[in-house]
């Protein structure tokens, strides 16, 4: 992948985000990157084997709530094959089990491209004890089983990817029409976390252009309605603090994102749709250097923040009108409550949930939950429980044609069906 440097950065205390990258050339060829300078050029070429090196470090997490399988299936054969797919579901179970669907659309994926993958239910009643057990009974509902939401999905996700002794970790959205897409983002993700200097590091994905059908044309959308409000308010934070105002902030709603598991085990996630743009300010509260760092490796390290122009279009599924307003409500509702918010910008937020009648005079937006750091987790005994308890985790091994040579995902742990 032939890709743009960065060149505006700002930074804000130990984190530095990059501006807006583009991508050049989807495939720059295998010639080793040494024959180009980076430090004169502004164009970087990261090798097709590099690339493959980070794929094979990398799980990539599909968070997934009835949607149609045909596009599933697509989203499915856009991820690199050397990548470890991760499918978090919290589809019905009944009258029609669309689960069980899911797991067969997997499964046949997987024995046709000769891949591997893990599965699991998020209502799963196992996965939960698995939380509760390790240290994070957080996540559970008054039912005593995890949340349901998107950033819920995710977080379970990240606890597999963990297990699977991956380094590196994407989410991908299920409802992508475009597996070209799929395949673009996956490679961006490496290819940022190659130009990252320090361990600490985040991919995000900001797309050219989300296609929609207007007066009976297609028009190329710049942004999605819920980012132009989360990157404003999250720009407006960092002027806050800078004394100058920016637009560095491109990726606050993205979706399609990426992390070094070692930063992504530090964070604090968001419940629901306020995940994305939390994870820029949990990012800002704990590195930013506003309130006290609980990690000093990361404060001598930094964080990099990579923002990344992809060349497909977005093409996903339209959610509506509600669904959007929900989503930016949340991200706002995150930074009012922040515990960095300046008072001019809580007033701004204010202002503007006046403005949308989100919130009468005098009223404050709701908190939204924000779960503790997985650190917390005790992995040991989160993987004995899970093997031990869950009903829906199912783990699909890699088998070569001969059938002799076979390797699950993560070898110690049994799954649903090998427990018989
Ligand atoms: N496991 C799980 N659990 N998956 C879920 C849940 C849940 O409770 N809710 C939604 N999903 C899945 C969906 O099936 C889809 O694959 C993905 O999460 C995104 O959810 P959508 O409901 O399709 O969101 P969207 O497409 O409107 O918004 C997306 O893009 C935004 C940026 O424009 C999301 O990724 C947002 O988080 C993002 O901010």
């Amino acid at each position: 992948m032939r890709i743009e440097l960065p060149h505006r950065s700002e930074r804000f205390g130990a984190v530095r985000i990059h501006g807006v990258q583009e991508v050049w050339e989807l495939d720059s060829g295998g010639e080793p990157a040494a024959l180009e300078d980076p430090g004169w050029q502004s164009i970087h070429h990261v090798p097709t084997a590099t690339i493959n090196d980070y794929e094979r470090r990398m799980a990539i997490v599909i968070p997934v709530m009835g949607e149609r399988l045909k596009v599933l299936d697509g989203v499915l054969s856009g991820i690199p094959h050397d990548c470890l797919i991760i499918l978090v579901s919290n589809s019905e179970r009944g009258p029609v089990d669309r689960y069980r669907m899911e797991k067969e659309t997997l499964r046949r994926f997987c024995r046709l491209a000769q891949r591997s993958a893990l599965l699991i239910h998020q209502r799963d009643p196992g996965v939960a004890a698995a939380f509760a057990d390790a240290g994070m009974p957080e996540l559970l509902d008054e039912e005593g089983l995890v949340r349901n939401g998107k950033g819920e999905g995710m977080l379970i996700g990240l606890a597999l990817a963990q297990l699977s002794g991956r380094e590196f970790v994407g989410f991908i959205d299920a409802d992508n029409y475009v597996p070209g897409a799929v395949y673009e983002y996956v490679q961006a993700y490496a290819s940022g976390f190659h130009l990252a200097e320090s361990p600490f590091s985040m991919v995000r994905i900001s797309w050219r252009s989300k296609p929609k059908i207007q007066a009976g044309r297609l028009f190329f959308n710049r942004w999605g309605r819920s980012s132009q409000v989360t990157n404003r308010f999250l720009n407006l934070l960092i002027s806050a603090y800078s004394g100058f105002g920016t637009e560095i902030v491109a990726t606050g709603n993205a979706g399609e994102h990426a992390f070094s598991l070692d930063l992504a085990l530090r964070l604090q996630f968001a419940a629901g749709f306020a995940v994305e743009p939390y994870e820029y300010l949990n990012v800002f509260e704990r590195y930013g250097g506003v309130i006290t760092s609980p990690d000093d490796d990361v404060m001598r390290d930094g964080v990099e923040i990579f923002q990344i122009e992809t060349r497909n279009p977005h093409f996903h599924e339209n959610k509506g009108a509600d669904h959007v307003q929900e989503m930016r409500l949340q991200a706002l509702n995150v930074l009012y409550h922040s515990p960095i918010a300046t008072p001019d910008v809580r007033e701004e937020v204010l202002e503007f949930l006046n403005q949308e009648g989100v919130i009468g005079e005098g009223e404050e937006p709701p908190q939204e939950l924000l779960y503790p750091p997985m650190s917390v987790v005790d992995w040991d005994t989160f993987g004995r429980v899970l093997g031990d308890k869950s009903e829906s985790f199912r783990q699909i091994e890699q088998v070569r044609p001969s059938a002799v040579e076979r390797q699950t995902p993560i070898p110690d742990i049994p799954d649903s069906e090998s427990k018989g």
